[in-house]
């Protein structure tokens, strides 16, 4: 396969290449994805993340296994494997299915390597869409706040949320943004207030409970977040945390944005009590871990509760930045989510 790179993955001498998103940013760690039990383990632990990219390893390491020789059968069993290494962000089936008709064909081999690097185009494209829309809601001298990660960490190209925020930054609309921390993992603390400090984009982190005090005191202007799925009657899956924050901008009368690639969108879910939401370890409750090493503050028999994901019911969101488009709240109502964006 050609030589690919995107802030966090690389394709090199026909190897798959993830940048470990845990020990960012202390450690920049190229590590090597040889096969789908190395891959599993990066997504379990978050050393590969974000919705997209989730479903980009997973495309390009498919490809680069039938180049080296794998067999349909086992490509099919790999395919199946990898589907299953996190629940909620429905980019990773979307991108997988495609991925199985493209093994379905007589020559699976050029068939999967076109596909997955289809996918990585098109994500980029995607990103840039969503961008333009979205950095047409941004007005000037905004304070946004974001959570979370949904920047070129998390996906092929400028990124999502991060994305908007990044183009109304070049058009001089943005003042700052507020960078929630995002526990347990903190990837707003780690990597969010990583890549804005990369792209100039002046910020201020803060734990996730100091949001309501700065809306009361009207220093947000707008909150954009990303998603990992988007049900048919429009509610949001996206990072713990996401919905407390929606209550809080419907109480204080501040938009909130959710951008996303219509890759995350999902006709077939229903509604967000649909969407399955990952269960995760206790220890990332119980204290933290990266590239600093590891604490535990809680007692050893703790007993925890950690949803990776939470829902935000559509009548709480202001609208839905995707690459086709900005979608309303009416537009929701009658159904647009209902049917097939593309
Ligand atoms: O558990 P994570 O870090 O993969 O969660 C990521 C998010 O919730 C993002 O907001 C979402 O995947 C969109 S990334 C463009």
């Amino acid at each position: 396969m050609q030589s690919l790179t995107t802030t966090s993955l690389r394709i090199r001498e026909n190897q798959l290449w993830i940048l470990d998103q845990q020990a960012l940013p202390q450690r920049s760690d190229w590590r090597e994805c040889r096969d789908v039990s190395d891959l599993v383990d990066h997504i379990r632990t978050l050393r590969v993340r974000g919705a997209p990219l989730i479903g980009l390893s997973a495309s390009l390491l498919l490809a680069l296994l039938a180049e080296q020789g794998m067999k349909q059968d086992e490509l099919a069993h790999s395919l199946d494997v990898l589907r299953a290494s996190r629940p909620t962000a429905v980019n990773l089936m979307n991108n997988l299915d495609r991925m199985k008709t493209a093994l379905q064909q007589p020559d699976f081999v050029t068939a999967l390597t076109a596909e997955a690097l289809r996918l990585v185009d098109e994500d980029r494209a995607l990103c840039e869409s969503i961008a333009a829309h979205g950095a047409k809601l941004v007005t000037p001298g905004s304070r946004l706040l974001t959570h979370c990660n949904t920047g070129g960490l998390a996906t092929a190209g400028v990124g999502t949320a991060i994305g908007v925020i990044r183009r109304a930054h070049e058009q001089g609309n943005v003042e700052q943004v507020w960078v929630d921390e995002t526990r347990p993992l903190l990837q707003g603390g780690r990597l969010t207030a990583w890549e804005l400090g990369e792209l100039g984009i002046p910020y201020q982190l803060i734990c996730d409970s100091m949001a309501a005090s700065l809306m009361a005191q009207k220093r947000v202007d707008a909150i954009w977040v990303g998603a990992d799925r988007i049900a048919a009657n429009g509610d949001v899956a996206n990072k713990i945390g996401t919905y407390s924050l929606a209550v809080l901008a419907k109480y204080h009368g501040i938009p909130f944005y959710v951008a996303a690639p219509h890759t995350t969108h999902d006709p077939h879910c229903p509604n967000g009590a649909a969407i399955p939401i990952e269960q995760r370890d206790a220890r990332e409750v119980t204290g933290v871990s990266g590239s600093f090493g590891s604490v535990q503050w809680a007692p050893e028999d703790a007993k925890v509760y950690n949803p990776a994901f939470d829902v935000t019911p559509a009548d709480l969101i202001s609208g839905w930045v995707l690459d086709v488009g900005g979608v309303t709240p009416a537009q929701v109502r009658e159904g647009v989510f209902a049917a097939s964006l593309k």
